[in-house]
């Protein structure tokens, strides 16, 4: 077994006991936009296995900006909710870290949400003042995470969802949210300042997931509004402001699921496309090591290396290509995967069928269909029903 990967990481004041990083999956299962048994029940598991660090799935930071009909809201009327989610993790693993992840769905809050649109086309653009009210939501819920016990946020900045939308090129809006890089930056830098000033301790960190090419024209990740061609130059720019911005940790992620998902998540048929979430997480950590910068950085995919994900786990870490391994998938196939990995237990690897997406995407509560009952019989109640 390699060392490194049960070593200890330092983030800014706080330690993670080692670099397992358990990715934001959202289940859907949510109620009323509070946790519900279920879900208390998916984060006590992933306590007990012992991840090192645990992001929550994204937690939407208003009522109109849901990506799925059960999703969570992180607002004053479900802290409650939120602070037994907290105590539920730590009864179970006192040392892991758990931040949360919040989001604004953007053009993806699907129908039963207020639908905006930052690139044109059929859905409402939101005004100015909109976006900075959302600007206001997120460091409301930030400061509502640092309420509820979390260690700290992740700015939800990837994935196609609002974030995203407001960084990319294609963002041309002509007001002070688009156009410039500067402007296109506005929401996150805006946003970071006010929750550095409103969290009650520094030691609460604050980082964002990123896609550092989503696979669209004009996209993050491309040099302009009409490119297609990966271009990194303003993500790693991005990356920089980060760091001045006085940020924490950079999660690095690409693609879009809902359009160019292979990207995002890599199936069977397409894993060798996991090898560019190296490439991202490399270049990203050259850098900051470069510049002598403080990020911390962690990759994601790794669930696309199914039984091998452990030593390809120690080979990044050991060459020095990331500081955390993040797996998404194989949180819901095996959520005890890193105490069975150290205990030489059998690990249920993820067989990267879909399920869980496709799950997700019916707007089902979703988990592992190969190794979870209950979802096996979701899944087959949804093919009855179709
Ligand atoms: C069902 C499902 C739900 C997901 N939910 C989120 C989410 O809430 N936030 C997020 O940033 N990524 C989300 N992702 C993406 C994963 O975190 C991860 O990046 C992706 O699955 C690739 O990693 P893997 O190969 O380890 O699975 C989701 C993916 C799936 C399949
Ligand atoms: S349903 Fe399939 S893709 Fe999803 S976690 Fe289970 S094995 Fe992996």
């Amino acid at each position: 077994m390699n060392d490194m990967v049960f070593s200890p990481l330092t983030i800014k004041t706080r330690t993670v006991p080692n670099r397992f990083t358990a990715q934001a999956m959202e289940g859907n299962d949510g109620e009323g936009g509070r946790p519900s048994e279920r879900t208390l029940d998916r984060y006590r598991n992933l306590a007990r296995g012992g991840w090192g660090l645990v992001i929550s799935e994204a937690l939407s930071v208003s009522e109109t900006s849901l990506a799925r009909v059960n999703g969570m809201i992180l607002n004053k009327k479900n802290l409650d909710g939120f602070k037994a989610l907290v105590e539920v993790f730590r009864n179970e693993n006192p040392t892991g870290l758990l931040f949360f992840q919040l989001t604004h769905s953007g053009e993806r809050s699907g129908d039963f949400s207020e639908r905006v649109n930052l690139s044109g086309g059929e859905c409402r653009r939101l005004s100015s003042e909109e976006i900075d009210g959302i600007k206001n939501s997120f460091v409301e819920a930030a400061l509502l995470a640092e309420e509820a016990g979390a260690d700290g946020i992740d700015f939800k900045l990837c994935h196609g969802y609002l974030g995203a939308e407001m960084l990319r090129p294609s963002n041309t809006r002509n007001d002070r949210w688009g156009g410039s890089f500067e402007n296109r930056c506005r929401f996150l830098r805006e946003g970071v300042g006010a929750i550095k000033q409103g969290r009650r301790s520094e030691a609460f960190i604050l980082g964002s997931r990123l896609s550092m090419y989503e696979g669209i024209r004009g996209g993050c990740g491309t040099g302009g509004p009409d490119e297609i061609i990966e271009d990194l130059s303003e993500m790693l720019d991005l990356v920089r402001l980060m760091d001045e911005l006085g940020m924490d940790y950079v999660n690095v992620s690409a693609g879009i699921p809902a359009l160019t998902g292979a990207i995002t998540r890599p199936t069977e048929a397409s894993k060798y496309l996991a090898y560019h979430h190296l490439r991202y997480t490399k270049t990203v950590k050259d850098l900051i090591s470069r510049e002598n910068r403080g990020l911390r950085v962690i990759g994601s995919a790794y669930s696309s290396y199914k039984a091998e994900a452990p030593a390809m786990m120690g080979e990044m870490l050991g060459k020095g290509y990331t500081d955390l391994c993040g797996f998404g998938r194989q949180i819901f196939a095996d959520p005890l995967t890193p105490k069975k990995y150290r205990n030489g237990e059998a690990v249920s690897w993820c067989v990267l069928c879909s399920g869980c997406s496709r799950l997700m995407a019916a707007q089902l509560n979703d988990g592992c269909v190969v190794y979870n009952d209950y979802y096996t019989s979701v899944m087959k109640n949804s093919a009855r029903k179709a």
